[in-house]
C-alpha cells in the first residue's frame, strides 16, 4: 500500500480516491495486474530494486531512463549501449512486444515477447509505479 505513495498519489486520493489512478493514468494499465505479469515474464532476469542487477539490469526507475545506462550492470550488449533509446511508454511497449524491433541484436534472451497489448500496458504501469518517487531515486545517487 505505501510502497509508492507520493505526492501524486496523495493528490489522486484527494481527487479520485485512487492512488493507482495517478500511477497508471497515461497508459491506462493496471499496476497490480502488471506486477503479476512482471513476476511471470520478467522476474527470472529482472527485479525492480534499485541497483539490484541480476541476469538483466535492475528496472528500478527505468521509465524515462536512457537505455544501457544502469550503474554496475556489466552485461549490456553493444547494441543496447549504443541504441540511443530512451525508455518511455512507447519504446517499452514495443520492446516488450518484440525487443528486436527496438534494439536490434540486443542480448535479452531467451525472451519471446508478449503479444497482448493489455498485458504490456499493465507491466508498463507497474514499472512506472517502480519509478514513482523520483525524489527517492535522486536521493539514492543518480545525480
Ligand atoms: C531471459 C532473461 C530476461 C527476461 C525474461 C527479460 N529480460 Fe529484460 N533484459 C535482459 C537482459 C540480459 C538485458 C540486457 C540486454 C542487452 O544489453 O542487450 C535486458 C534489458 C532490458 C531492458 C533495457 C534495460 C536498460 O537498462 O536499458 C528493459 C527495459 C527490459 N529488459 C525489460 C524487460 C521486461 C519488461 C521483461 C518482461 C516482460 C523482461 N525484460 C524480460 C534479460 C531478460
Amino acid at each position: 500500500m505505501t510502497r509508492s505513495t507520493c505526492f501524486l498519489g496523495f493528490l489522486a486520493v484527494l481527487t479520485s480516491g485512487a492512488v493507482t489512478a495517478a500511477l497508471a493514468q497515461d497508459s491506462g494499465g493496471d499496476p497490480k495486474a502488471g506486477q503479476l505479469a512482471f513476476n511471470n515474464n520478467c522476474r527470472t532476469c529482472h527485479v525492480t530494486k534499485e541497483g539490484d542487477n541480476r541476469l538483466g539490469p535492475s528496472l528500478h526507475n527505468i521509465v524515462g531512463s536512457k537505455a544501457g545506462t544502469r550503474e554496475g550492470y556489466a552485461n549490456y550488449s553493444g547494441a543496447m549501449k549504443s541504441s540511443g533509446v530512451v525508455w518511455n511508454e512507447k519504446t517499452l511497449d514495443r520492446f516488450i512486444e518484440n525487443p528486436e524491433s527496438v534494439v536490434r541484436n540486443n542480448n535479452m534472451k531467451p525472451y519471446k515477447g508478449i503479444p497482448d497489448p493489455k498485458i504490456r500496458q499493465n507491466i508498463i504501469a507497474y514499472l512506472k509505479s517502480q519509478s514513482a518517487g523520483s525524489g527517492a531515486s535522486s536521493k539514492a545517487g543518480e545525480s
